[in-house]
């Protein structure tokens, strides 16, 4: 049984129900958030949390829980379910209206929804060839930066990279490298790692203020900064980097080997500084 959260229940998740009213389902009109858990402990769940708020606030909802109720919903649903590692989603839409119309209703409560899968990581193999991605212009809206729930574009180009065999579809707009369909993407040049700078035009992803975080810290040079298209696709390396895909070689784009075609030796040590991060701050918190 997989134990979900809806609106003050915990329940089964095939016995959760919405109303088809729900603007979630209407009009995705909503946010969300995936928190990976680390036997049983939710990982900078802080952050996830400061990011949803953000979200919520752009989006004019009102966030329905301070920070220690969400915890507390989040503890249960990790407790309730039979994973040591999982990948919490929790979502937060505007509620279901009487009827269907655009604008927002005045006095409708938000639908509150949680509920965990099994954190499916990379597997040794994904790490020791990397994977395969593609290109894609970037026609998604112009507010990339927040978690919403919204995400055809997204699904649109991440089942363009599936179609063409590959793991993710690394997007380019206007000449420049924004992000993945569900990912950050980092490149290596000349042993600097570049990162594409937060903007309206990607998620600031969890993940990926890790990743600068520990280049920090172990001084491996990175610099913030766009990054053409063409730097992009004649980097030494590419990574992905999500909550659950944690760093991933990108290996091949669009058929064409990236550097050498294996994982980089940045990428190694990087993937290296994250697990120890991870377990370090999962064994003191
Ligand atoms: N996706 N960019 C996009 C468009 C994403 O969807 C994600 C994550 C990221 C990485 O963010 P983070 O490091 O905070 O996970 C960047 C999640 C995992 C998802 O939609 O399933």
């Amino acid at each position: 049984m997989m134990l979900c959260y809806l609106d003050g229940n915990f329940l089964p998740l095939e016995e959760a129900r919405v109303s088809p009213l729900d603007r979630g389902f209407l009009f995705g009109d909503g946010a969300y958030e995936v928190i990976p858990v680390y036997s049983r402990r939710p990982f900078r769940l802080a952050e996830h949390l400061a990011r949803l708020e953000n979200t919520l606030r752009a989006l004019r909802l009102p966030n329905p829980h301070p920070a220690g109720a969400w915890e507390e919903i989040v503890a249960r649903i990790v407790a309730g379910n039979p994973w040591d590692d999982q990948s919490v989603y929790l979502q937060v839409t505007r509620g279901a209206d009487r009827m269907r119309r655009h604008a927002f209703p005045a006095h409708i409560r938000p639908t509150v929804f949680l509920m965990s899968e099994a954190l499916a990581t990379p597997d040794q193999e994904q790490l020791e060839h990397g994977v395969a991605a593609v290109s894609a212009v970037d026609y998604r809206w112009l507010r990339c930066d927040l978690k919403t729930i919204s995400l055809l574009a997204n699904c649109l180009l991440r089942q363009q990279a599936v179609d063409a065999g590959c793991a993710e579809a690394v997007l380019f707009r206007d000449g420049f490298l924004t992000e993945g369909a569900a990912s950050n993407i980092f490149a290596v040049r000349d042993g600097v790692l570049l990162a594409p700078p937060k903007s309206h035009l990607a998620l600031p992803g969890i993940t990926y203020d890790i990743i600068l975080e520990l280049a920090a810290r172990h001084a491996l040079p990175h610099a913030v900064r766009e990054i053409r298209e063409e730097e992009a696709r004649g980097a030494d390396e590419l990574w992905m980097t999500s909550s659950t895909k944690e760093v991933l070689p990108i290996t091949t784009l669009d058929g064409q080997p990236v550097g050498s075609g294996r994982p980089g030796e940045c990428a190694r040590r990087m993937h290296g500084w994250y697990r120890e991060f991870k377990d370090t701050v999962m064994r003191h918190g």
